[in-house]
């Protein structure tokens, strides 16, 4: 998809298709009724034929409209005015790509940016037609499948923006939403990878690729090293499995020399079948997506290294698979973790925090400004918010504040939840400094509680994108979610 910003009027577009939107009831836009002046009213003829009411999301196709220069108009419904915010903006971005997919239209100009939303301005509104269009074309190719598809429909998308002096901004925005989308896009090829391809020697691969390409450090750890360095957790996930353990660390450098960094440390399971502790076979599918919180923070590097980001970020992934084996970790063994604390591991399928734990001691030695860990940790999270909006914990107030907002800013939305230390009491063992799981209530909770034991020492938070990071069904499919919310996370860094 090629997109650009200019500024004109509709009715002077020369493009296959102009987008403009309508109101409910039948109310022409600013870019409709320009469109409606110069053809002497054949729009609001058609509206009052009925054929349109201009329900959100619906959308009418055009050919031939007179007075104008273009072969199709595309009316877009935008549903009532004032209640027209971000959500309505965003669904009829998509309403618009959606009604063109198919068609012989390929060079599309929309006004659909023009149209004011509450608070936002017109880098917000670029930036998310980039990242709704992008979302919207994407196909996942399997790698060994190599017919793929071809698209009929836009692939040259000129953004239109009110005024001339908006065309820099707009430039800008643009930037950002292709570097956030090729990032999301990264993220979601990862995560929809079944389990016998991405595993985590893949996983691995696609990290010293990245790496070449952006010219970042990497470091890959084998399961001797993390022998070495004790992180028995992790090893006792990976135990019941045939492919080995990686424990891969990226640094992107371009802040200033000696500036501590930002760590993201992404889980990595590649296949959750819940180990001895066997998950029910419905829906076990899906937990090739265990891998999520890997790919997303792979993902932000992406984007973050594309937009060539003043910052220092160490990316950490720890990554093996859970699975049932003779010699797999049992109900009631005991670990030590890489920090000395000792895990009596009372549920195998609650391993992510047993990978990740490890993680979280293991970036002490950068000495980081903050940590986020992004896991896809509990079912129960999924129970707790759906699948609008990441469960976010925290250590720090105001790192969790900055995470929230980042979220609201990139409409990838995290909702924050309680970490008080009375949940703490949950993780009690009769033989170990705790236990792995804290029973039924408060599931998502009591998981961030046993990660904040590992993360004493730096401002730390946890999204739990169990909810967010895949849709189920039959629109099943990888969302790349959380990398928006990270990119204007890290945007927001930036001195
Ligand atoms: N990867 C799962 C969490 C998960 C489950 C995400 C379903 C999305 C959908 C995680 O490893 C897990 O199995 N968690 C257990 C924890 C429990 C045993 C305390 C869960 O949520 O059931
Ligand atoms: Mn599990
Ligand atoms: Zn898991």
């Amino acid at each position: 998809m090629e997109f650009s910003i200019k500024n004109g009027s509709p009715e002077k577009q020369r493009n296959d298709c102009v987008i403009v939107g309508i109101f409910e009831t039948r109310k022409l836009s600013a870019a409709a009724a320009a469109i409606d002046r110069a053809s002497v009213g054949y729009i609001s003829n058609i509206l009052r034929r009925g054929d349109m009411e201009g329900k959100l999301g619906s959308s009418l196709l055009l050919h031939n409209v007179p007075g104008t220069l273009c072969d199709r108009v595309l009316l877009v419904g935008l549903g009532k005015e004032k209640d027209f915010r971000e959500r309505e903006y965003r669904k009829a971005a998509l309403a618009a790509v959606k009604a063109l997919d198919g068609h012989g239209a390929n060079d599309a100009a929309s006004f659909i940016a023009e149209l004011p939303v509450k608070k936002r301005d017109i880098s917000w509104k670029i930036e998310q037609m980039v990242e709704v269009t992008m979302d919207a074309i994407y196909r996942f190719a399997h790698p060994r499948c190599k017919k793929e598809e071809e698209r009929r429909g836009v692939y040259k998308l000129v953004i239109n923006v009110p005024q001339r002096n908006d065309l820099k901004k707009g430039d800008m925005a643009l930037k950002k939403g292709l570097a956030i989308a090729a990032g999301v896009r990264l993220a979601k090829n990862l995560g929809n990878l079944p389990g016998n391809i991405c595993t985590p020697s893949y996983l691995a691969e696609q990290a010293q690729e990245l790496a070449q390409s952006y010219g970042l450090q990497i470091e890959v750890l084998e399961r001797e090293d993390m022998q070495k360095l004790g992180m028995g957790s992790l090893l006792g996930v990976a135990r019941g499995s045939r492919q080995p353990p990686k424990f891969i660390v990226l640094q992107y450098r371009k802040g200033k020399a000696g500036k501590k960094p930002v760590a993201l440390v992404g889980k990595g399971i590649t296949f959750d079948a819940g180990g001895i502790s066997l998950k029910p076979s419905a829906e076990m599918d899906e937990m090739k997506y265990d891998m999520c919180g890997a790919a997303s923070v792979l993902g932000t590097l992406k984007a973050v290294a594309e937009m060539d980001l003043p910052l220092n970020i160490v990316v950490i992934i720890p990554t093996c698979e859970n699975l049932p084996d003779g010699d797999a970790t049992k109900p009631g063994d005991i670990v030590t973790s890489m920090s000395g604390q000792t895990i009596e591991v009372l549920n195998t399928d609650a391993e992510g925090r047993l990978i990740l734990c490890d993680a979280l001691t293991y970036v002490e030695r950068f000495e980081p400004e903050s940590v986020v860990d992004i896991a896809t940790l509990t079912g129960a999270c999924v129970i707790a918010l759906g699948q609008h909006a990441s469960g976010l914990f925290g250590n720090s107030d105001s790192l969790v504040k900055e995470l929230a907002n980042a979220g609201d800013e990139a409409f990838d939305r995290a909702w924050p939840m309680p970490l008080w230390d009375d949940y703490q009491e949950q993780l009690k063992s009769n033989f170990a400094d705790m236990a792995n799981i804290g029973g039924r209530p408060a599931g998502s909770i009591t998981a961030a509680c046993f990660l904040s034991r590992f993360a004493k020492k730096f401002d730390w938070a946890h999204l739990d994108i169990a909810g967010t990071a895949w849709k189920s069904g039959k629109d099943k499919g990888a969302t790349g979610r959380p990398v928006a919310l990270l990119t204007h996370f890290l945007m927001g860094r930036c001195d």
